[in-house]
């Protein structure tokens, strides 16, 4: 245990998040990373082999799958798909065979809610808002993340999004360096309160966002 908290300290971004679970003990104050990346669809993207995206945008449409597997993605997707796709949602999965290797839901903008910390976000109706990006623990650090994202952002591009955008805990330095790695661009920060009161947002008028408290 001792050793996993040294080499976390040691890794890449480890200091830094030590200083900001630091400053959360201190000061009850959180803060999120606002990142974004502009969709591009001409870009070339390999999966390794037994590998495969999907995407979905009705309930109609994920009733092909599983129960099983319905239940499953459930578990990690915040509101249930049926209310994330009655708000314009689409949900987006990486499979081999039948088992979720990867999943992620897209809200569309001009406006959604994200739900830790509960904030209304505005941002451009061209603009998307990625959440609940989540690798099921045996496929970690196999690129899984970097490929379900990079698959939909591919995606989106075809449906007339222009930027895809993403909050991420400033002590969730996997998150943080998975983002970092598939080119992201960090553009503005999140603080709040332990019970998700906005404090301020620097950055986030000059990226075209607004952000106020309420679930
Ligand atoms: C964060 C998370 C999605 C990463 O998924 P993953 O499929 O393991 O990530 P990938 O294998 O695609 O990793 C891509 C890059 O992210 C970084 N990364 C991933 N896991 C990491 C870790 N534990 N420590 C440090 N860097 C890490 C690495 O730079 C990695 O590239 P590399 O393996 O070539 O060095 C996964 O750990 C997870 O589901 N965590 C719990 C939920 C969560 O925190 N979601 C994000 C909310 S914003």
């Amino acid at each position: 245990m001792l050793e996993e908290k040294l080499e976390f300290l040691r890794g890449p971004g480890g200091l830094r998040a030590a200083g900001y679970f630091g400053l959360k003990l201190l000061t009850r104050i959180e803060v999120f990373r606002i990142v974004w990346i502009l969709a591009q669809s001409n870009t070339l993207l390999v999966l390794p082999s037994g590998w495969r995206y999907l995407s979905f945008h009705t309930d109609e449409a994920l009733s092909a799958v599983s129960n099983d597997m319905r239940e499953r993605l459930a578990e990690q997707c915040g509101s249930s798909p049926k209310q994330l796709f009655g708000r314009g949602g689409s949900l987006h999965l990486l499979l081999t065979g039948n088992t979720l290797v990867a999943q992620l839901s897209i809200k569309r903008g001009p406006s959604c809610r994200i739900d830790s910390p509960p904030l209304h976000l505005g941002m451009a109706e061209t603009d998307a808002f990625l959440g609940y990006l989540y690798t099921w623990p045996a496929y970690r650090r196999q690129g899984a993340a970097k490929y379900l994202i990079a698959a939909t952002v591919n995606d989106l591009a075809t449906q007339n999004i222009n930027r895809v955008i993403a909050h991420i805990r400033a002590t969730n330095v996997p998150s943080l360096a998975a983002f970092k790695h598939a080119g992201w661009r960090t553009g503005a920060t999140i603080l709040c309160t332990l019970n998700g009161h906005l404090l301020m947002a620097p950055g986030a008028t000059r990226a075209g966002l607004t952000l106020r408290s309420g679930m």
